[in-house]
């Protein structure tokens, strides 16, 4: 049974602000925790999810594609890496489960090349676009330690 997960909270708790490792083995115990981390992602209404987000400082990532969409998916990915970023800049609104209660536009890149590996061990690539590419990026920047208040402009930044 997938067990709900706790999620780190605040802008400067260090769970979140640690650069995460790559992943070397995927296990039982690395599966289980993506079928954690699933669960809680669908429970808590996120559109994504990051290791550190529920205490893990892991590379790997689930991600909802095509929200929203009869071709909707929830994708699990292991060790991503944007290998190609398009020219275009697009701005929206978002909002992460480890920061409650605060929405702001951030600038994204529209379009991008992703690369991950599965569950399977197998690898993919992906050519995403708007909210896939954004949840992406916001995403993979949790591995990262960044958080997307960080990605704001000083100017529209409202706290
Ligand atoms: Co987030």
């Amino acid at each position: 049974m997938a067990k709900l997960l706790e999620i780190q909270t605040g802008e400067k708790n260090p769970i979140l602000r640690k650069k995460s490792v790559k992943i070397k083995k995927i296990d039982s115990a690395l599966k289980k925790f993506a079928k954690d981390m699933k669960m809680t992602m669908i429970e808590k209404d996120g559109l994504g999810l990051a290791a550190p987000q529920v205490a893990s400082n892991i590379r790997m990532i689930i991600v909802t594609l095509n929200s929203k969409s009869n071709h909707e998916r929830v994708t699990i990915m292991i060790n991503p890496v944007i290998l190609e970023y398009g020219e275009e800049i697009v701005v929206a609104e978002e909002g992460c489960l480890s920061l409650p209660g605060q929405w702001m536009e951030v600038e994204r890149f529209k379009n991008i090349t992703a690369e991950y590996m599965s569950l399977e061990g197998e690898t993919h690539v992906l050519k995403l676009d708007n909210l896939n590419a954004r949840v992406i990026q916001h995403e993979i920047d949790h591995l990262d330690g960044i958080l997307f208040i960080d990605r704001v402009n000083e100017k529209t930044r409202r706290v």
